[in-house]
């Protein structure tokens, strides 16, 4: 186990998909093995899009929850709701002074809500608010606060991250030495995970399997995955096949291999592939659904593995916060 501070957020955005829970959740769930985390569930990032209160707190249990239930590892990974730990808003405010504004006018998020703006030839700023704007600097907060070294991310993310050692940087310079630079790691190369119709995976594309889809539903949708049309006799590529490309995520390295000489040597159909997926997956996702219901009906539960988690990091956050408030008011 390293001694560097590695720490994720996660947005509550309902649901994920198995394409999430690829290039997401599992890879944060795996590290938490080995390796002590602070996981936190960023309700706040939330609050420039969600404007209700009811949908915040739900997905919030729903993303928590789904943590655990996936194996979450809770002695090394300090599970917490972002809100909980008031010091975040006071340092995202403090940092507010050395951020240039230049700089958040870069952020790819602020350029994309623009560039859709000036394609619909509605104003500029339509839409706007100044929560997507300094999204940024409340993320630098986050990864600031709790001393990171590693910040574990998807690519999307990553020029977040970049900012967040730039702001460290000026702080730094400003008020000398204070904080430790963070660093952005890309998420291990998951590739594109296809979505039923072989397109990337996507809400946008309606063609994802979500992740705690009932048993009947699961297998509907893996039944409806678009396949070529060779006979089952034929020899097919593992590799462009859908089916092949989302059983290597749950299956062990042996029944990987031993799934592609099945598609190599041909004599297996395509329906009989979809079961074998669907049986995997069932196996794999049947307990962790159990326990991802059991929880969501106990949010009494939920609750107190969230603060027990705030109770963990909320020392960590008020010497921070004490620590720039002396470097900038003396
Ligand atoms: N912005 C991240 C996302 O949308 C979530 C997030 C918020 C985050 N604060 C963070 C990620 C701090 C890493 C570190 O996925």
């Amino acid at each position: 186990m390293s001694n560097k501070i590695v720490l994720t957020g996660i947005q509550p955005t309902g649901m994920p998909h198995f394409g999430n829970y690829i290039a997401a959740l599992k890879p944060a769930i795996t590290a938490s093995q080995t390796q002590k985390t602070f996981m936190f569930i960023a309700d706040l990032h939330a609050l420039n899009s969600v404007h209700d209160p009811k949908t915040i707190r739900e997905h919030t249990y729903q993303a928590a929850t789904l943590l655990i239930a996936l194996g979450l590892n809770l002695e090394n990974a300090i599970l917490f709701r972002q809100s909980d730990i008031d010091e975040i808003y006071q340092l995202n405010s403090l940092l507010m002074n050395i951020t240039p504004k230049g700089l958040m006018n870069r952020a790819h998020s602020y350029k994309a809500a623009m560039d859709k703006n000036i394609a619909n030839g509605d104003d500029i700023d339509a839409g706007i608010n100044m929560g997507l704007y300094t999204y940024p600097i409340l993320m630098t907060a986050d990864i600031l606060l709790y001393n990171s070294d590693i910040v574990p991310v998807g690519a999307d993310q990553k020029q977040h991250v970049e900012f967040a050692r730039d702001i460290a940087g000026y702080f730094n310079k400003t008020y000398g030495e204070t904080f430790k630079l963070p660093t952005p790691v890309i998420g291990h190369e998951t590739g594109l995970i296809p979505g039923l119709d072989g397109r990337k995976m996507s809400k946008s594309y309606d063609n994802t399997i979500p992740l705690m889809a009932p048993e009947k539903e699961l297998k509907k949708k893996i039944m409806r995955i678009i396949t070529d049309s060779k006979t089952p006799e034929e020899s097919k590529d593992p590799d462009t096949s859908t089916i092949f490309q989302l059983y290597k995520h749950f299956a062990s390295e042996s029944e990987i291999s031993e799934f592609a000489e099945m598609f190599r040597r041909g004599g297996m159909g395509y329906g009989t592939a979809k079961n074998i997926l669907f049986e995997k997956v069932n196996s794999v996702l049947s307990g962790p659904r159990a326990e991802y219901e059991r929880l969501m009906a106990n949010p009494a539960e939920i609750d107190a593995i969230l603060k027990h988690g705030a109770d963990r990091a909320r020392p960590i956050a008020s010497e921070t916060l004490a620590r720039v408030k002396r470097k900038m008011l003396g």
